[in-house]
């Protein structure tokens, strides 16, 4: 089965794996499935922006399952202050291609963790004056939320550990690791 081999071959600073290859792939269908029966009567493509680069695999995976016209497009952003933990506005280190004046957009992001990143990429997006503004997250660290964003579809409810894979790093780290495991607390 494929969780018992997952479990042998986890590396040793992962805990455990929280959430598996087979209950992603079904929930991502799902979430597919509620993306297309909302927009199935729409004319423009809808715009998938995901936000580099955690939510690369998300984005690819929820894509190919779309049956709805739509196009693909990404960001990257850094806050501001990178120094430790400060949170403020964020600054794009790349912008979209994709003119989303006036369309139907879906930010496609790897994790809402404070949700800074999403606070300001929303209130950035609207004043684009997109049409229709959603996001979808893969995952959701809800306890550690300290802005307030408004989030359509979430993947998954995880509790406040760090996690891996999927997409998601620990310094570049476990990206591709097609399940998602916890990391046992590390020291920087
Ligand atoms: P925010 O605090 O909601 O702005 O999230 C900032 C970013 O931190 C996310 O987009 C992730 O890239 C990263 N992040 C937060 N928690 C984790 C985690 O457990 N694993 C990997 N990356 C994380
Ligand atoms: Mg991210």
């Amino acid at each position: 089965m494929a969780q018992v081999s997952e479990r042998q071959t986890l590396a040793p600073d992962l805990k455990k794996i929280l959430l598996t290859e087979d209950e992603i792939s079904k929930r991502v269908s799902e979430l597919a499935s509620e993306i297309n029966e909302k927009y199935k009567d729409t004319q423009e493509p809808l715009i998938l922006v995901g936000v580099l680069k955690g939510s690369f695999i998300f984005l690819s995976d929820l894509s190919r399952k779309l049956t709805i016209p739509h196009v693909v497009d990404f960001i990257a952003v850094s806050s501001y202050g990178s120094g430790g933990d400060k949170r403020g506005e964020v600054r794009f280190l790349m912008d979209t291609r994709e003119n989303i004046t006036g369309r139907d957009v879906l930010i496609v992001e790897d994790i809402l963790d404070s949700g800074n990143t999403l606070y300001y990429l929303t209130k950035i997006f609207k004043s684009r004056g997109t049409k229709n503004l959603e996001t979808a997250v893969f995952l959701d660290k809800s306890e550690r939320h300290e802005m307030e964003v408004d989030v359509k579809y979430i993947g998954f409810e995880i509790p406040d550990v760090w996690v891996v894979g999927y997409g998601l790093d620990y310094k570049e780290k476990y990206r591709t690791l097609p399940y998602v495991a916890e990391m046992y607390p590390q020291k920087d």
